[in-house]
């Protein structure tokens, strides 16, 4: 079975083919980075835009690439949610209407459980029970996954996601929007201890939630303090607050993990999301989980962040068990449902 994934939740558009039987995909991606960049942020009603104007250009390319036809692809999988409402509907109409036209499902994929389940394309394969670490843009989510569509979150952030934490840290330094990528470099020549931050919620009894806008505001004020007469950091000091920075995100993450893991008893840790290609959050859990015995499984950092294939993949996984078929529709079209907030535990199988 071929299943083509289509992405569009948020400043990706992502498209790809996942062809089951060989264990083999093709991808396409557009990001819309710089078309946002100006305005320090995502603009939702320029997002929606700009998924409606590449995605067909964007299918062209990908079965040109993959040397397909529309004929070759058996299902559609498609982000319904969470994520901007303008931008979901736009892949949500066209992966619909998509499978309209050619008689096959589509399937509404949850955003959080592609970038979880796209990890199961690592080798070895992590079996479940399984603890994941979701850290993108708009979510910071630790999630007790007992088998698709079977999850508990067990913590998650009550303010701000690491990734936007990230991204507005990066703002104050003056890095371009979203700014997690370059904050990480700037932070390989700064000293991670120059600046002492907040680790949030990490006393041994605190709840396995986040919050990281406190930490947020410490780095404000360390910025207003070291700013010259001009309103300039630094060089010097930029790095060592985007170094300080990291290391508190990471410590924070790694905390609950540990955490999470001692109290679950569960003993392989996934994780996924955008912040995922973060390299100090990688290289921290990888010594620390090497002293708990628990095994660490993350896909390479081309699908940490948004793309095509882990829509595909996640479709391609539910699609392929009976549960999964029942819940994909044989489209009629409009209306169109997705659902810019959409609670991962309501899933089911
Ligand atoms: O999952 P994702 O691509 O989009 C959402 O679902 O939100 O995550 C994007 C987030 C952004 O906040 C971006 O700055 C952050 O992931 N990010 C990083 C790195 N690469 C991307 N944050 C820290 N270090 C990175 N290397
Ligand atoms: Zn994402």
């Amino acid at each position: 079975m071929r299943v083509l994934g289509i992405e569009s939740s948020c400043d990706e558009t992502g498209l790809a083919v996942y062809h089951g039987d060989a264990g083999t995909f093709d991808q396409v991606l557009h990001s819309q980075s710089r078309l946002h960049d100006c305005y320090g942020g995502v603009v939702p009603e320029l997002a929606s835009r700009d998924h409606a104007r590449r995605l067909l250009p964007l299918l062209r390319q990908l079965l040109d690439k993959a040397g397909l036809h529309k004929g070759d692809v058996d299902a559609v999988a498609y982000t319904a949610g969470p994520g901007l409402a303008g931008a979901l509907l736009v892949g949500a109409c066209f992966a619909q209407s998509f499978a309209y036209a050619r008689n096959i499902p589509a399937i509404a994929i949850h955003h959080m459980e592609g970038h979880l389940l796209v990890s199961l394309l690592s080798v070895p394969e992590p079996s479940f029970p399984l603890l994941a670490l979701l850290v993108s843009g708009g979510h910071t989510m630790l999630v007790r996954a007992d088998g698709i569509g079977s999850y508990e979150v067990l913590g998650q952030s009550c303010d701000d996601a690491a990734g936007e934490a990230f991204d507005k840290t990066a703002k104050l330094l003056g890095l371009a929007y979203p700014g997690g990528a370059a904050l990480a470099e700037l932070a390989e020549q700064g000293d991670a201890e120059a600046i002492e931050l907040p680790r949030p919620m990490t006393t041994p009894d605190a709840p396995l939630d986040f919050s990281f806008s406190g930490l947020k505001t410490a780095v404000a004020n360390a910025v207003a303090r070291r700013r010259r007469s001009d309103g300039a950091l630094a060089d010097a000091e930029r790095a060592d607050i985007a170094a300080s920075f990291q290391a508190a995100v990471v410590d924070t993450l790694v905390h609950k993990c540990r955490q999470a893991l001692q109290r679950t008893g569960l003993e392989r840790l996934v994780l996924a999301g955008g912040v995922a290609a973060n390299t100090r959050l990688r290289a921290t859990l990888k010594t620390e989980l090497a002293e708990t015995g628990a095994e660490l499984f993350y896909p390479p950092a081309s699908l940490c962040t948004d793309n095509g294939l882990m829509i595909a993949y996640a479709g391609w996984r539910r699609l392929s068990r009976r549960a999964g078929r029942a819940r994909a529709s044989r489209p009629v079209l409009l209306p169109t449902e997705v659902y810019p907030r959409w609670p991962m535990e309501s899933l089911g199988a």
